[in-house]
């Protein structure tokens, strides 16, 4: 069968390779003194908090699950205005939140609206697969650009100008960004947006890990700076909620009425029940229980990051958010006796039996040399990781 060229350009995602190479050995080495531990995934170990349980349970029990609008239930829009004013300080008027399914039907919806055939899209290298092929879809090329750890992995103002060309269209930034768990320093972005804006181009922002930052410097939304950025954000990292598929994306006002035209067609609406349950998420016990787990989040990162250092699996940035190191395992691999990151993860899989995922899906330039570690994982597995790991490397 022929297929469009537009699928045939999404590469494969081969962390899903490591994935299931990692669940095979896990089912062989279940029951023996050293069953898998998995570093390798990129969403919270917690899952919705009990009253955002009991308000999904609560709208199956009435039926209130026909469609909604397109662009989400009046009150949730309104419950996350509520959030940008309290926890960021910044006015963001419900009018301008569109609910999607998750973060990827938003990047989705943003790229389709914005993106003609062709158009350039520049990005970090490294950044997360699926946002680059988000701009394929919409058969824009992204381009990525190479970035080093003095630029904490993102794009400057001064390379975004060198690389703009007669047919970029803007900017696609993840901030704190996946696989590196580091921010964009908020004066280099006014920068950034600021010549963007000058080209008349994009700034598109991944705001999805913005709400598990831990650093003063860092942890604002790019909302603060224009109301031409659009931001992508998420339920599923800070609110725990990754399988019911929620998200959203604030937008200059001019572009409500495209995006929802479109999220009409092509998805109807988000899922309701995940809507109803999402109002609760904003409750103060709700998020009291989530800034209990963005500080243990926090506690993860600061034991686990200085043993991976103490190690050899040097962490050149300290991510300032989200729950992933980063790491150069380019010397450790040749004390296995192996080259690159992706035999270093299959090597550690198999006699560590701890599963971490190699950096091929996120880039380029320097992903052969590093390893994405995630710490959405329990204290005791962490700790129960790295003393495999120090004993394989020792
Ligand atoms: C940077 C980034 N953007 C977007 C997504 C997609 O998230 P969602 O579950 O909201 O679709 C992810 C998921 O891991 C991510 O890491």
């Amino acid at each position: 069968m022929r297929l469009a060229r537009r699928a045939e350009r999404i590469e494969p995602f081969y962390v899903m390779e490591v994935a299931k190479a990692a669940s095979q050995l896990a089912r062989e080495v279940a029951r023996s003194a050293s069953p898998m531990i998995f570093l390798n995934i990129g969403e919270p170990d917690f899952t919705a908090p009990p009253l955002v349980q009991e308000a999904a349970a609560r709208a199956i029990r009435d039926g209130r699950t026909q469609y909604t609008d397109a662009t989400g239930l009046h009150a949730l829009r309104e419950r996350i205005s509520g959030w940008y004013r309290e926890r960021f300080g910044v006015a963001v008027p419900a009018s301008r939140i569109v609910v999607t399914a998750g973060a990827s039907a938003a990047l989705q919806l943003a790229c389709l609206a914005l993106i003609e055939a062709g158009d350039e899209i520049l990005m970090p290298d490294p950044s997360y697969p699926c946002n680059r092929h988000f701009v394929s879809a919409a058969e824009g090329d992204a381009v990525l650009i190479p970035t080093t750890a003095a630029e904490r992995y993102q794009l400057s103002a001064a390379k975004v100008e060198e690389h703009w060309g007669p047919r970029t269209r803007g900017v696609l930034l993840a901030s704190p960004s996946n696989p590196t768990g580091t921010s964009i320093h908020p004066d280099e972005l006014r920068r950034i947006h600021g010549f963007v804006k000058a080209k008349g181009g994009i700034t598109l922002l991944d705001e999805i890990y913005l709400g598990l930052s831990y650093d003063d410097t860092f942890g604002h939304t790019a909302l603060a700076l224009d109301d031409q950025v659009i931001s992508i954000n998420s339920f599923s990292k800070y609110f725990n909620m990754t399988g019911w598929r929620l998200g959203w994306l604030v937008v200059p006002e001019v572009l409500v009425a495209p995006l929802e035209r479109l999220a009409q067609n092509l998805f109807i609406c988000p899922s309701t029940v995940a809507q109803h349950a999402a109002l609760a998420c904003f409750e103060p016990e709700s998020i009291a229980e989530y800034e209990r787990r963005r500080a243990e989040f926090q506690a993860r990162r600061d034991w686990f990051i200085p043993q991976l250092q103490a190690m050899g699996l040097a962490v050149p940035v300290v991510p300032d958010g989200a729950f992933y190191a980063w790491a150069d395992c380019a010397d450790a691999a040749q004390r296995l006796g192996v080259e690159g990151s992706w035999d270093f993860a299959f090597e550690v899989m198999r006699r560590a039996h701890v599963a971490v995922t190699p950096g091929r899906d996120f880039g380029h330039a320097d992903t052969g040399r590093f390893i994405r570690f995630s710490t959405a994982n329990s204290m005791a597995q962490l700790q129960e990781a790295a003393t495999r790991l120090e004993a394989l490397l020792r």
